[in-house]
């Protein structure tokens, strides 16, 4: 794709899971034309990447934390700098539509009638597990892999998953956000039939300094999680590919 980040226009760019390395050549051609930056808590560290003079604003919604910017102020921020004529960048972790609020700022700009364009990458439901060595896919382990978030446990009323279901899909299972309520998790995949010696592997801040890997089963992996002291950001990888180390 060729990118045009004209005054007046936001880009939502993928900032990829951590390591600016794995950033786009789109996504860099987008950051060396913006004029400000609004950037998410686990987005890469860009201030090299951009021309002298642009603008960086934090605007991190942190899990659990009282240092956020609500999605209503950031929706009218990206708005107010386009109108004043700024070329915006939207920097995101991993990929805008994956679990990233885009499609909610695609819609809030174009009802503004602010023109804005989409920079897909890399996001970190493969990414983070291929940091441990782990495919979600192998020929003859596993023929898909299905991503979910474990940010409602099962059962709450805003969950929409069927958990149970999800443990006959045949499919790796990739959670995202799913540490918090890994051990309901777990004991629901296990009440829809999947076999509590199932490989459960947990990658935690892959690509940054504070990179672990835990690796278990099913039956296991919450405490084992407890135990290791994991924290988010982490994926949990639950599947015959969990116990593959590609490293
Ligand atoms: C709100 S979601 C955003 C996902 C992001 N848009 C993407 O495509 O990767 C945040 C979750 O992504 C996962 N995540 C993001 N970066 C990660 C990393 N470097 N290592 C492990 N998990 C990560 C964690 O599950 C974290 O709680």
């Amino acid at each position: 794709m060729r990118v045009q980040l004209d005054p007046g226009t936001v880009a939502l760019v993928a900032g990829g899971p951590g390591d600016p390395d794995l950033l786009t050549v789109a996504a860099c051609r987008a950051l060396e034309q913006a004029d400000v930056v609004l950037y998410d808590y686990l987005a890469p560290d860009v201030s090299g990447l951009v021309r002298p003079g642009t603008e960086l604003i934090a605007v991190g919604k942190r899990p659990r934390s009282t240092d956020t910017t609500s999605q209503d102020s950031i929706n009218a921020l990206l708005v107010e700098l386009a109108k004043a004529g700024r070329r915006v960048v939207r920097l995101k972790g991993g990929d805008n539509y994956v679990f990233g609020r885009g499609g909610e700022e695609w819609l809030h700009c174009a009802e503004a009638e602010v023109p804005v364009i989409v920079i897909p990458g890399v996001t970190s439901a493969t990414a983070a597990p291929a940091f441990a060595g782990i495919p979600v896919t192998h020929r003859t382990l596993s023929q898909g892999f299905t991503v979910v978030s474990g940010h409602a446990a099962p059962g709450h009323p805003s969950s929409s998953l069927d958990w149970r279901a999800l443990a006959r899909s045949g499919t790796t299972l990739v959670l995202l956000m799913g540490v918090k309520n890994l051990a309901a998790i777990a004991a629901e995949l296990q009440a829809g039939g999947l076999a509590s010696d199932t490989p459960a592997s947990i990658v935690s801040s892959a690509f940054g300094d504070t990179a672990a890997v835990v690796r278990g089963t099913l039956d296991t992996i919450a405490a084992l999680a407890i135990e290791a002291g994991i924290k988010p950001p982490s994926i949990v990888v639950i599947g015959a590919v969990a116990a593959l180390d590609l490293t």
